[in-house]
This record gives structure tokens, C-alpha cells and sequence, in this order.
């Protein structure tokens, strides 16, 4: 503080006292505006803080008076577009599944809601945009190549039921032997060079020829006499080089030796059926629909 007192007029507004090198501060009162401001502000907090979630606690917040969540408005949004459109997913649940694609306001609708219902659903498995993952076991639904039947009927059941689970009792069901245990590894071979003859790749002639008679003999009964499949029993296609699990000597091999067991769950319990019809409009029109 410095010793030096400066003059003060009668009226002047006091100083606080304090004063360096003989700059000295006023003590001004707050403008009354902005003190009333501040206290309203601060009643405002406080019975904000009651009304409404506020104040974490050790397991959970204060949950406020008014009992406001946000999920409840989340809940009231999603009941609001679901009356929206009601009607139309009514519409879809009563039309007959063939007659679906006829009428381009239902296409459109469950176009839209299929795709949802797709990312939402069907996505981990066979891939955002339907292609399926290579030689994963999850097939590709782009393309024209069915397991099971790409006409709209075959592909609600299949979505609707699913594949090979044991969740319902109408699931598509099918199973390949393994052959380990039945053929040697020589006609396991054999077969396997067989397998990439009719499906255009490199192979043993002479294996491949002899694997020709042991294909009829224990695997044409479900991949068919030249092996293109039998959507009856979902037995892949051998001879289109779409492979649900690889085509190299290896997969073949061990698809051979051990067969493989794809699952799909069932939809049905999870999925009202008009989201299930929907999606099977949006993977049916993705391009490979029959
Ligand atoms: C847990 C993984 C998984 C999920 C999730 C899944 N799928 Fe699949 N899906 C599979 C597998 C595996 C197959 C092949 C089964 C087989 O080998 O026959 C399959 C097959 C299919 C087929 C038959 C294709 C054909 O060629 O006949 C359709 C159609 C299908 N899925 C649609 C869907 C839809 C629509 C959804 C979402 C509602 C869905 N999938 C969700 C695993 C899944
Ligand atoms: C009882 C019927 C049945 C018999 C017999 C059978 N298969 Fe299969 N096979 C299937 C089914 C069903 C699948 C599909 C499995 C799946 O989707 O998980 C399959 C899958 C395959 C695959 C995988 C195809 C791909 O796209 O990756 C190959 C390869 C194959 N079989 C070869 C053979 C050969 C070779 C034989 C005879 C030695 C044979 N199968 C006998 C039903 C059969």
C-alpha cells in the first residue's frame, strides 16, 4: 500500500481502502439487475435440480419429482411413428406374400423398414451390404444363388424360421455327413478334385475321374447328379464357384472330411411379422429375387 492518501469529495463513492502506488479501488455496489439475475439463477438450479434428474448418487442420480426421462420420450416418439404407420404395416401382414410385390406402396414401405430391420438384425452375419462374408459360411444374398429358395415365400420361411437351429421346430434342417470316417483320405482326395473339375478349377484328371463315380455314389443324392444342388434339403450348388466356404483344395477338403453346419436363428420370436415380411421384401429385391 502506498502512504500517499488521495482526496476524497463529500458524495464521492468510498474506496475499499485499498490503493497501490495511489491507484485506488471503489467499492461500487453490483448493479442491482444483475444481483437479481444471479439469485434467480441460482432458486432456478436448485428447483430445476428437484424437479428433474439431477444429483448422482452411489448407484443411480436423484431421479427428480416430475419423473421425467428421456427414454420415455424416446418410447413416445417410436409409439407415435408406429401408429404412423400401422395401417400400412397392416396392409403388409394381410396381403398375400406373392401379391406383395405387386403393389409399389407396400414395396416402398417395407423397402425402407426392411433395411432397418436388416442393419439392425442381419448385418453381423452377412455383412452391411448383404454380400455375405467369403468363405464364412454366411452366404451372400445379393446374388442368384439360393440355398434355400429366392422367391419371396422361400425367403420369409427362411427368415421366419430360420436354419438348422434348435430353437424351432420348423427350422430348415438339413445335415451333411462327415466323411472322415467313410471314405479314405485318397477318396477324399479323389472326390475333392472332382468338386473342382465341375466347378472349373485346377485339378488331377485322373483323381478327378475317380472321384467322379464316388461323387454319384455319396453325394449325389443331395448335390444332385452334377452337382448343382438341391434347394430341398439347402445342399449348395458345387458347380457355380459360389462358395459358402471355400473352394480351395483345403476348404473342399474340409468341407469333405468334417462337413459343415451353418446356423441361422429363427426370426419369428424376435421380429413381428411385419418386420419379418419386410425384410424379406428388402433381400428379395436386393437382386438375386426370384
Ligand atoms: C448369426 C448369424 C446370422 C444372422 C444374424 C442372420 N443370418 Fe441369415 N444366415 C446365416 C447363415 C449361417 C446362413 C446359411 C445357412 C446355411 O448354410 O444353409 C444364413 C442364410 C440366410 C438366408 C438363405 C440364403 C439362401 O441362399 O437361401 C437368408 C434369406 C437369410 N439368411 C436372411 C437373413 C436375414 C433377413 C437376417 C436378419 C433378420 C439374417 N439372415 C440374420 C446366419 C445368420
Ligand atoms: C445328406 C446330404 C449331403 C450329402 C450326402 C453330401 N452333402 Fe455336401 N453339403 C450338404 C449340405 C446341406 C451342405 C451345406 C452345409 C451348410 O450350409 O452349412 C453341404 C456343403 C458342402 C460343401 C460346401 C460348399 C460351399 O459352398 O462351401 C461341399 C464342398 C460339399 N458339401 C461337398 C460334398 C461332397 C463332395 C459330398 C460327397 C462326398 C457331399 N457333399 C455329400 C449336404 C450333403
Amino acid at each position: 500500500m502506498s502512504a500517499k492518501k488521495t482526496d476524497h469529495k463529500p458524495g464521492d463513492v468510498p474506496t475499499t481502502g485499498h490503493s497501490w502506488d495511489g491507484i485506488e479501488e471503489f467499492d461500487n455496489p453490483m448493479p442491482r439487475w444483475w444481483l437479481w439475475t444471479f439469485y434467480i439463477t441460482i432458486v432456478w438450479a436448485l428447483l430445476y435440480s428437484i424437479a428433474y434428474p439431477a444429483w448422482p448418487m452411489i448407484t443411480r442420480a436423484t431421479q427428480g419429482v416430475l419423473g421425467y426421462k428421456v427414454v420415455n420420450e424416446l418410447n413416445a416418439d417410436i409409439e407415435r411413428f408406429s401408429q404412423l404407420n400401422g395401417p400400412i404395416r397392416a396392409k403388409l401382414v394381410e396381403t398375400d406374400l406373392s401379391a406383395i410385390t405387386a403393389n409399389p406402396e407396400l414395396v416402398q414401405f417395407a423397402n425402407q423398414a426392411g433395411a432397418a430391420v436388416f442393419k439392425t438384425w442381419c448385418a453381423q452375419c452377412h455383412g452391411a451390404g448383404a454380400a455375405g462374408v467369403q468363405a464364412s459360411g454366411y452366404p451372400n444374398l445379393l446374388d442368384d444363388d439360393w440355398l434355400w429358395g429366392g422367391d419371396i415365400e422361400a425367403i420369409h420361411t427362411t427368415v421366419g424360421h430360420g436354419i438348422r437351429n434348435t430353437a424351432d421346430a420348423d427350422a430348415r434342417f438339413s445335415q451333411m455327413p462327415a466323411f472322415a470316417d467313410m471314405l479314405s483320405a485318397e477318396e477324399i482326395g479323389q472326390v475333392v478334385n472332382h468338386v473342382r473339375q465341375i466347378s472349373g478349377q485346377d485339378h488331377d484328371a485322373a483323381a478327378a475321374a475317380a472321384g467322379a463315380t464316388l461323387f454319384a455314389d455319396n453325394c449325389a443324392s443331395c448335390h444332385g447328379a452334377e452337382g448343382k444342388g438341391d434347394r430341398a434339403q439347402g445342399a449348395p450348388n458345387l458347380t457355380d464357384a459360389i462358395w459358402l466356404y471355400g473352394g480351395s483344395v483345403d476348404a473342399l477338403t474340409h468341407s469333405v472330411r468334417f462337413a459343415r453346419f451353418g446356423v441361422m436363428p429363427n426370426w419369428n420370436t424376435r421380429l413381428s411379422e411385419a418386420d419379418i415380411r419386410a425384410v424379406a421384401v428388402y433381400v428379395h429385391g436386393l437382386g438375386g429375387g426370384e
